[in-house]
């Protein structure tokens, strides 16, 4: 103990010289899962070389205490008002911990895959969930420049039931996260949502103003929110699946305040510089309601092989096109069978299609941007995240029911899933499924054409 309270000292003193240095505790020593992928080259997945990555869980899942005590700064969902009368305050006076991955968090590494538990009973605490990102190394996130490439992954999410999200999506989040040190301690998150429940925004503590929330004895939402460009690859359980780019203006990281945030968490879900609600291909949703669940074409009681193509060149998205890959099998997306709407991918010509057919009275894609939004993102290049959720704002029905709730399921786009509208309760199913995981595995990368034999 003595020589771990030296270190707390002398990153006191370091951080002193340096604005939204973070903290740093000592009592565990951060050691990132190692989890490898590929990176192809060539034709059909026949040349890809193996690279050595590792994943770092996001800051906010962290203990956060006193500088060289044992004492919360954040229990629950409050902030200690002693460390954190301001947000400068709680910035230096607050140290960020190491984590202990699988007994803390539920997540374990294996070579080339990855396993995210829901609800994990520690000494401590019980958590729930957990946000990765991929890394290039100790100090690094990987930055996946998309236009041009495909995406490929392995996924069983076979025990995500209705309310779950196990989701593999990119960020445009700065490559070295936010403050000193940064990314190694996952800092850094930013979504098309312009998170506010974050405990750090821009590389400082989100203390001020900070309001528990009333059904989530974890969380709460801050004054300030962290947004970026966020393009959704995939965010599913066994009933439902959607594909989902989300434009921002900017499209890199930035910080809003209050409602002006938009999104999920402030009260006017439109009024931010992101597009909240995202231009989807969610097969059901498109009415081709046996394509994609248990024993369906895309049986999700099994493992499957997800490949997404991010088709154009320069900063030029013009085309997501999805596959899949089962028993051998190449499946291609289905041709949506709703009067109206033509094509299996997304393009920008879809989302307009979506917006007239759907019959959205807000389609905030288009407003911030677009496909063209999307498309200078994926050029610059995003951060691989990695998690799985429950949603106390919405149960997930936005994927797997019928939303909004109220409207009839016949109108095209209402219905999204076969959950009930009364599914996805959060306290429901962190006690009735508590034990559901998703793992992720297999990740390739390369030019379009590189990770698989793509049928003609
Ligand atoms: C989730 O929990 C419910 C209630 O116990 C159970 O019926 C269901 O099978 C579980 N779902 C999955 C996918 O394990």
């Amino acid at each position: 103990m003595v020589s771990s309270f030296a270190l707390q000292a002398i990153a006191a003193v370091l951080s002193a010289s340096s604005v939204s240095a973070f903290q740093i505790g000592s009592y565990q020593t951060e050691t990132h899962p190692k989890m490898t992928w590929k990176r192809c080259t060539g034709k059909g997945g026949s040349s890809c070389t193996t690279v050595n990555g590792e994943v770092v869980i996001d800051s906010n899942w962290r203990w956060l205490h006193k500088v060289g005590d044992y004492a919360n700064c954040f229990d629950g969902n409050t902030w200690d008002s002693a460390s954190c009368g301001t947000n400068a305050a709680c910035t230096k006076n607050c140290a960020l911990e190491g984590a202990d991955y699988s007994k803390t968090y539920g997540v374990t590494a294996s070579s080339d895959s990855l396993t995210l538990k829901f609800v994990t009973k520690g000494e401590y605490s019980t958590n729930i969930g957990s946000r990765l990102y991929m890394m290039k190394d100790t100090n690094n996130y990987e930055m996946f420049k998309l236009i041009g490439n495909e995406f490929s992954f392995d996924v069983d999410l076979s025990q995500l039931a209705c309310g779950l999200n196990g989701a593999l999506y990119f960020v445009s989040m700065p490559q070295k996260g936010h403050g000193t040190p940064g990314a190694k301690y996952g800092s850094g998150y930013c979504d098309a949502q312009c998170a506010r429940d974050l405990k750090f925004v821009g590389g400082e503590a989100n203390a001020e103003g900070w309001v528990p929330s009333s059904n989530d004895k974890n969380a709460g939402v801050g004054k300030k929110g962290a947004c970026c460009a966020e393009m959704d690859v995939w965010e599913a359980n066994s009933i439902s699946t959607a594909l989902t780019p989300h434009s921002c203006k900017p499209e890199g990281y930035s910080v809003c305040t209050e409602d002006g945030c938009g999104g999920t968490f402030s009260n006017d879900r439109y009024a931010g510089s992101c597009d909240a609600n995202g231009c989807d291909f969610n097969p059901y949703r498109v009415g081709v309601k046996d394509f994609y669940g248990k024993g369906k074409t895309v049986d999700t009681s099994k493992k499957f092989t997800v490949i997404t193509q991010f088709i154009g060149s320069g900063t030029n998205l013009q085309e997501l096109k999805r596959f899949y890959i089962q028993n051998g099998q190449v499946i291609k997306n289905p041709e949506p069978q709703v009067p109206g709407m033509t094509g299996n991918s997304i393009t920008q010509e879809w989302c307009n299609t979506q917006e007239k057919v759907f019959q959205e009275e807000v389609y905030p894609f288009n407003q911030h941007g677009g496909m063209a939004s999307m498309g200078r993102a994926a050029a610059e290049g995003m951060v691989l995240v990695m998690s799985l959720w429950d949603d106390h704002y919405a149960n997930m029905l936005w994927l797997d029911s019928n939303y909004p709730t109220e409207k009839d399921p016949e109108i095209p786009g209402v219905a999204r899933g076969e959950c009930s509208i009364d599914s996805g309760k959060p306290e429901v199913v962190e006690s009735e499924n508590a034990s559901a995981k998703v793992v992720f595995s297999n990740i390739k990368f390369g030019p379009i054409g590189s990770t698989f034999n793509q049928p003609a």
